[in-house]
């Protein structure tokens, strides 16, 4: 029995061991993304770049294979997209699988934002066009390639709907969910009304 109960704890050792070096490995991998996601992968606005952290690893992970591929970023209006075509660029799949489990792992950022807008025009229009797929506290739902929105900051949520809007994005024939979303891009009738939705998404950021 002492015996069993050593083989059981050194077996768990071993594999303690082995997730932190996993670990240690991706952090030291991450090091190539800080300087524009941030440290704790928590975005950075000026940069534009988006926060990772809390987003769904097969999101992430497709996003990066689609830069590599050249079927997101490779727009000529998308200055954006091809910063980051051009990181992805750099990486293996191994790299791409190790990192965005890291990515998925860390904590979602914690946003001091109070949106400001039409909440009640933004709450609906969230509710009928937007929660089906991306969850009722915007969460994401794996199960439909919907990503997470709470965990990012405004000026990303808006660019990339618009980029939706105007075809620089979702516009490849290989982008199945790109697409999918395109389509989607279409459902709020104003800029006003995508304000409101964007405001009503950092109201559940903050309650979070
Ligand atoms: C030079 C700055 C820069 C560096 C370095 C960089 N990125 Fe990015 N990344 C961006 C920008 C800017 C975007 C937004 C692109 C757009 O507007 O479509 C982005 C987008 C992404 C996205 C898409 C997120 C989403 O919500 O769709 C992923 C995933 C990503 N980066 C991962 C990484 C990883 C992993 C690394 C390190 C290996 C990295 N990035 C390094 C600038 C950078
Ligand atoms: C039919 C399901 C569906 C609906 C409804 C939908 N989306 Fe999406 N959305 C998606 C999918 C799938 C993706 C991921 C696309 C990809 O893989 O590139 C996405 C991606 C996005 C992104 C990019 C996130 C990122 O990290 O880059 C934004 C922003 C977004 N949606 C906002 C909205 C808003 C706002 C609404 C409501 C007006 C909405 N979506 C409605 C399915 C949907």
């Amino acid at each position: 029995m002492r015996h069993m109960l050593t083989l059981i704890g050194s077996t768990l050792l071993s594999l303690l061991v082995i997730s932190s070096a996993a670990y240690a490995d991706a952090q030291a991998k991450y090091q190539a993304c800080a300087a524009c996601h941030g440290e704790a992968a928590q975005g950075n606005v000026e940069l534009q770049a988006p926060a990772l952290a809390g987003q769904d690893a097969a999101y992430l992970a497709r996003q990066i294979q689609h830069f590599k591929a050249g079927i997101r970023g490779a727009d000529s209006r998308d200055t954006q997209g091809a910063q980051m075509k051009a990181m992805a660029a750099t990486l293996s799949d191994d790299d791409i699988v190790v990192l965005t489990e890291y990515l998925a792992a860390l904590p979602p950022p914690v946003r001091n934002t109070q949106g400001s807008g039409d909440l009640k025009n933004g709450n609906n229009y969230y509710h009928a066009a937007c929660g089906a797929c991306h969850g009722g506290q915007a969460q994401g739902n794996p199960d439909l390639n919907a990503p997470a929105l709470v965990v990012l900051d405004a000026t990303y949520l808006k660019a990339q709907f618009q980029k939706f809007q105007q075809g620089v994005r979702g516009e490849h024939p290989d982008d199945k969910y790109g697409r999918q979303m395109k389509m989607m891009s279409s459902s709020l009738p104003s800029d006003k009304d995508l304000d409101d939705v964007i405001a009503y998404i950092q109201t559940l950021a903050v309650a979070q």
